[in-house]
């Protein structure tokens, strides 16, 4: 939008916009009640109307005659794509004015920073991309049946967003997070190809900001990987209501079947679903990211909902490989069961701690181990680290953060790592008596230690990026290999003192 419409323009719509309204009000009952809205919703909708549609936007930006103009919005308003984006639009609204109340009140001009228009564009081009992946499931499982073929999908599906997420501190961890500075697209377009004068002109002003050819790139690569990633788990989430429905068909929900396959819980369709809608949310804190420039906690909570997003990946995954290879869940004592949840729930507090050294840049605040600038307990200030909802670098009263805040930030996460790894190390030890958990168990110990090493490799080595990136690789890993085992075990009964069923399938 920004940069398209003449200065009058936006008047001069608003009262075109009146009159659309009031022909569109006087004719097709149905498709009227199904596309538009009443009083000053129409004129909203208008808006939104010329925001999605990039020809009637071009028609309008290029001077058409008033009378023509009027009659493009009004055939659009009523051609079945003007009327679906009506559509979404009304059902959008609700979450659309907490989010722009919230944008308002943080200061952050919402209308230079959406353009809807490479939306469509975008979700092509993800399927596009996704079409690689789903043909390869499709090709090498084509004699394997509908249940080999959704777990190939899950797997894989469960691979790349791992990678989204590594190629999503790859991004932050080179300044790329604002590569492109609106939302979808880039500068409208659904490629920096299509904005390269504004980028350059963003990099001649500014060779070493925050928009260049690069940073736009690397931005819009992880948004094209996110897009393909969403439209795998709608293929997951289709193909798992339509098995669903047809072993239904056949006998019940998991009746006559035996083992996994018949365990429902691991395999419901409500598994995909939630995913899905959680890549949802996922993408609205990426647009959010860029939007709010860099806001801490919006950034954290990306964080946090990536790693969210794989533990929710994951318990299909290994409930579809149990169930494809005929398996049983693995017996563990409820004691052992109870320390995985809680390693989980340490875990998460911990990538919530370090989302936040490094959404803060607080990572050199200390640049020694185990000590903090020479200190055991150097000057530090929580009452700062700990003000949530703040721009970055800022407090809420507008002043800078200080230093002591950002050492406070950065030794929270390292003392809560004392912790965590301590925890993880006994559940690793424990992991021992299980056999069948054999494979987490060395996955476990193999991440735990890359996370120490290169946790330490940010604060000693002067924070190289490799090491940073493995350093996320590592906390999501650990997040995926404890959800890996809780989904395939469950708690046994013990007979002295021992598990009943020690290391055994059930
Ligand atoms: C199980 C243990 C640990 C977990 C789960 C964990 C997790 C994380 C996560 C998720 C991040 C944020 C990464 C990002 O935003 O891309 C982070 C950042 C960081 N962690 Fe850890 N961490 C652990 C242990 C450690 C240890 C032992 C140290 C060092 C003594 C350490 C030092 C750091 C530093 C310096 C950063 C900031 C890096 C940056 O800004 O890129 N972490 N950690």
């Amino acid at each position: 939008m920004r940069g398209r419409l003449s200065g009058s323009q936006p008047s001069r719509i608003v009262s075109y916009q009146r009159h659309a309204a009031l022909k569109v009000a006087a004719t097709g009952p149905a498709w009227r009640a199904l596309c538009m809205g009443r009083g000053p919703a129409a004129g909203i909708w208008v808006h939104v109307l010329i925001l999605c549609r990039p020809g009637l936007r071009s028609n309008l930006a290029h001077g058409a005659e008033p009378s023509r103009q009027i009659a493009l919005i009004y055939e659009d308003l009523l051609s079945p794509t003007g009327c679906a984006c009506g559509i979404a639009f009304r059902l959008a609204r609700g979450p659309c004015r907490v989010v722009h109340a919230a944008l308002r009140r943080a200061g952050v001009s919402e209308q230079a920073l959406y353009d809807l228009a490479p939306v469509l564009e975008l979700m092509l081009l993800g399927l596009l991309l996704a079409l690689g992946p789903l043909a390869w499931v499709w090709l090498r499982n084509r004699s394997g049946g509908s249940l080999k073929r959704l777990q190939a999908l899950s797997v894989l599906t469960l691979f790349l967003t791992f990678d989204l997420v590594l190629f999503g501190a790859f991004t932050r961890l080179t300044d790329s997070g604002l590569g492109c500075p609106d939302w979808p697209g880039c500068y409208g377009s659904a490629s920096p190809m299509g904005a390269r004068a504004q980028i350059a002109e963003a990099q001649a002003a500014m060779p070493t900001g925050p928009v260049t050819h690069g940073k736009a790139w690397i931005e819009m690569v992880h948004r094209y990987l996110a897009t393909t990633v969403g439209v795998l788990i709608i293929a997951m989430t289709i193909m798992a209501w339509r098995r669903a429905r047809r072993l239904g068909r056949a006998g019940g929900a998991g009746a006559g079947r035996t083992g996994a396959e018949g365990t429902g819980g691991a395999l419901s369709p409500w598994w995909p679903t939630l995913a899905l809608f959680w890549v949802c949310l996922q993408g609205a804190f990426g647009a959010w990211t860029v939007t709010m420039k860099l806001f801490p906690a919006i950034v954290t909570l990306h964080l946090l909902g990536g790693t969210g997003l794989l533990a929710l990946l994951c318990v299909p995954a290994v409930g579809l490989s149990r169930a494809a290879s005929q398996q049983g869940a693995a017996v563990i004592s409820p004691a052992l069961r109870a320390g995985l949840w809680l390693g989980l729930a340490l875990l998460v507090l911990q990538v919530a701690l370090g989302g936040w050294v490094s959404t803060n840049y607080a990572v050199l605040a200390c640049s020694s181990f185990p000590t903090c600038q020479g200190s055991w307990w150097p000057a530090m200030d929580f009452s700062q680290a700990l003000q949530i909802w703040r721009p970055l670098g800022l407090l809420q009263d507008g002043s800078n953060i200080s230093f002591a805040g950002l050492t406070a930030i950065h030794y929270l996460h390292r003392l809560a790592a004392y912790v965590v790894v301590a925890a993880l190390a006994g559940l690793w030890w424990r992991l021992g008596e299980v056999p069948a958990l054999a494979s987490q168990r060395r996955v476990l110990g193999a991440f735990l230690v890359l996370q120490v090493l290169t946790g330490l490799s940010n604060v000693v080595l002067d924070w190289p990026l490799v090491a940073a990136v493995l350093h996320t690789g590592g906390a999501a890993a650990l997040v995926t290999v404890i959800v890996w085992c809780l989904a395939a075990s469950r708690p046994g009964a013990l007979r002295d003192g021992l598990p009943v069923a020690r290391g055994e399938i059930a």
